[in-house]
């Protein structure tokens, strides 16, 4: 299978800021920095971390809510087209929005508040005029209300009329109006109730399978990200520390940060939990713009193998067994 929707080299999404009066300095706070990878049509990439790591800029980034410092985004809407993200132009651009969305982890802040359902889900429609009068625009839009599981009778409410999980559906069906080949999902989950959050995962999943979609599923949940992915890559301070085969990463972790991040997971099977060496990070995540030199874990790491090394040089991600990719001094020979 060789068929790339979305092709990133390199990227790099620094903020800056100045301190000082008198003598001002810049600082950069590498939020992304050098992530690369593929991700092929219909496929979900999960990119998992914890909170600070990166992840809503790398996808910000993507779908053109930020502009990279450095690096390539290509987006191939079909076999034969090629569109440079970062380079586009007006009329490129407009062909990347219908073909890139993203949705939102808080549907409280990224839903207007003072539009009604028509409106929010409809605006996309607009923007990219995708209906021909307003007859058909409205019959669009509920079309997309019941792809997501909603009804007619919600076209003039409003976001607070409606429970976490319908807020999201909403979202969801405001991303599916343009028919993307890629949407970007940031946290889809993390403000929807525990109980509702499983038909929420179901949905993304039946809609992906009906519409052909690729995702870039992100989450700071381990286990999520493993029953939603076919291939998973681990976010630390910004760059991707591991990236492979949902399963190889899931059940054989390389990287000892993704090791932590598993070992963190509840486990249903009490007998296994008890046996289960569970690790304990030390320390919070460091600072990005004062990031650790060297490797950037090696001030939480439990297993340096090289003191010298892990803390001045910085490894690369390097392919050591089929697909999987790791940056870690462990796996130097
Ligand atoms: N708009 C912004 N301006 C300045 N710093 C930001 C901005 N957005 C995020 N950051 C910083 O970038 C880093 C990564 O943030 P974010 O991408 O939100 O991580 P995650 O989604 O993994 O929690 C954090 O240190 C955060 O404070
Ligand atoms: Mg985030």
């Amino acid at each position: 299978m060789n068929d790339p929707l979305l092709e990133v080299e390199n990227l790099k999404k620094y903020f800056t800021f100045t301190r000082g009066l008198v003598r001002r300095k810049t600082y950069y706070l590498r939020a992304v920095d050098n992530v690369s990878f593929t991700l092929q049509r219909k496929r979900t990439l999960g990119v998992v971390g914890e909170s600070g790591c990166g992840k809503t800029t790398l996808g910000k980034t993507l779908v053109t809510l930020y502009k990279p410092d450095s690096g390539k985004i290509l987006l191939h809407p079909d076999e034969n087209t090629t569109l440079d993200v970062v380079n586009a132009n007006d009329d490129e651009l407009k062909q990347i929005r219908r073909t890139v969305q993203m949705v939102f982890q808080d549907p409280h802040s990224s839903l207007n508040p003072r539009w009604p359902v028509k409106n929010i889900v409809g605006e996309p429609l607009d923007i990219l005029k995708l209906a021909r009068g307003r007859k058909e625009r409205e019959n669009m839009v509920i079309d997309l209300l019941d792809e997501v599981g909603l009804k007619p009778e919600h076209l003039n409410r409003y976001p607070h009329e409606f429970s976490g999980g319908q807020r999201q559906r909403i979202g969801i069906a405001r991303a599916l109006a343009s028919d993307p080949d890629l949407v970007v999902l940031d946290e889809p989950t993390s403000a929807v109730d525990v109980s509702v959050q499983a038909q929420v995962l179901n949905l993304l999943k039946e809609l992906q399978e009906k519409k052909s979609m690729a995702y870039l599923f992100i989450s700071h949940d381990l286990g999520v990200v493993h029953h939603m992915s076919d291939e998973i890559a681990v976010q630390y301070l910004g760059e991707i520390v591991e990236h492979g085969d949902s399963e190889n990463v899931f059940n054989e972790p390389l990287h000892p940060y993704t090791k932590a991040l598993l070992s963190a997971l509840p486990v249903p099977d009490p007998e296994f939990e008890a046996h289960k060496r569970r690790i304990i990070l030390k320390g919070t995540l460091p600072n990005a713009v004062s990031p650790p030199k060297g490797c950037r874990f090696h001030t939480r790491c439990p297993e340096l193998v090289d003191e010298y090394k892990c803390k001045n040089e910085c490894p690369r991600l390097k392919e050591v067994s089929k697909g999987h990719k790791v940056a870690c001094w462990i796996y130097d020979d």
